[in-house]
């Protein structure tokens, strides 16, 4: 059918009836923050406010070196200041066997490793190739599955590169493949620049759904182009039911120069829910939380739903 013939009410008939969301906002979205390092307090009580506001899945660390990425340095204490809910499971991101061993120790429930589709950004990011990468997550996924923990694969850069330019739709679907095989129960797949429109993602996810099935794959949108609700729709036509955001639209990506946040969740949390697709999220918590550590950040709330919503009842 036509992408353009499609109304809400043939729409909401053949989409999810309910999406997983991951918020990343305390890693993604606190990783970028210029300034001295957050105080693991002010990171565990925003976490746990994301908890109570019905958040199921939260990135709340990173186990990267602290030189490359300093406001993850105070990733563990950060762990252990948590109120640890049953429902709800706590993942960070362990690009190898040091930042795993550093992540069991502090108590993770899930941890995250992180590839990309062109050279030039896993050099910038991870110091290898991409290659290289694989390699090193193999030890890392089997060590972590041995621990119980469950890990997820990102893949980087699936639409554009900053570095390279228009990234090949055959390249993602190739990492994508890899992390499955090491044994990632999902992998989400970033625009990590958020230059990709409508059009392009569903390209792009149409090549990665031949090689991984959509169900284990999740959608990480930076809004930078205002494109990414725009794109997870797309994605949730396609079969996508699992997306991740920040809280207030917060972060950007130190590797990634002038890229925005990821899609705030208030802004997918609204979107979602008016299309009937249930989150388990308390929007008007979320709103609050949104607007609390904006306030505390001295930033503008990036979030559009949650800067409309923020006072009234909704
Ligand atoms: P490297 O320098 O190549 O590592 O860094 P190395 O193995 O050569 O070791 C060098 C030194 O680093 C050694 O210390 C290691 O112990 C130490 P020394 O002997 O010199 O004292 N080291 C570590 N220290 C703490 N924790 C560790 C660790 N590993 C080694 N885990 C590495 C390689 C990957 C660690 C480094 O490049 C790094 O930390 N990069 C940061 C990457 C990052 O966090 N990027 C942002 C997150 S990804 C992202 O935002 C994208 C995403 O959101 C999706 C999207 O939007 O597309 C996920
Ligand atoms: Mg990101």
């Amino acid at each position: 059918m036509p992408l353009n013939t499609y109304s809400p009410s043939t729409m909401t008939r053949s989409l999810a009836k309910h999406v997983k969301v991951v918020e990343v906002g305390p890693r993604d979205g606190l990783q970028n923050e210029s300034g001295p390092m957050l105080h693991a307090s002010v990171k565990a009580n925003l976490i746990d406010q994301l908890a109570a506001a019905g958040l199921t899945h939260i990135e709340v660390a990173a186990f990267v070196h602290p030189k490359w990425v300093p406001q993850m340095a105070n990733s563990a204490q950060v762990l252990q200041l948590i109120t640890r809910h049953k429902h709800v499971s706590y993942s960070a991101l362990t690009p190898n066997m040091k930042g795993l061993e550093r992540a069991i120790e502090a108590g993770v429930d899930e941890v995250a490793v992180f590839g990309a589709a062109s050279e030039s950004f896993s050099q910038r990011n991870t110091n290898c190739s991409i290659a290289q990468a694989l390699e090193r997550f193999e030890p890392v996924a089997k060590a972590a599955l041995d621990a119980g923990l469950k890990v997820r694969g990102y893949v980087s850069v699936v639409v554009d590169c900053p570095y390279e330019g228009p990234v090949s739709p055959s390249m993602v679907a190739d990492v994508a493949e890899q992390l499955i095989d090491m044994g990632c129960y999902e992998v989400s797949l970033g625009d990590t620049i958020g230059t990709a429109t409508p059009g392009r993602m569903l390209e792009m996810v149409n090549v990665v759904s031949q090689h991984v099935p959509v169900r284990q794959l999740a959608g990480h949108c930076h809004n930078t182009y205002g494109q990414a609700l725009a794109n997870v729709l797309m994605l949730l036509e396609a079969g996508v039911t699992t997306f991740d955001s920040s809280v207030a639209g917060l972060g950007g990506c130190p590797y990634a120069k002038g890229a925005s946040g990821n899609l705030a969740t208030e802004d997918l949390a609204y979107m979602l829910h008016g299309l009937g697709i249930k989150t388990g999220i308390h929007l008007d918590r979320l709103v609050r939380v949104g607007q609390n550590i904006s306030d505390l950040l001295g930033r503008t709330n990036g979030s559009n739903a949650g800067q409309a919503l923020n006072g009234q009842a909704c």
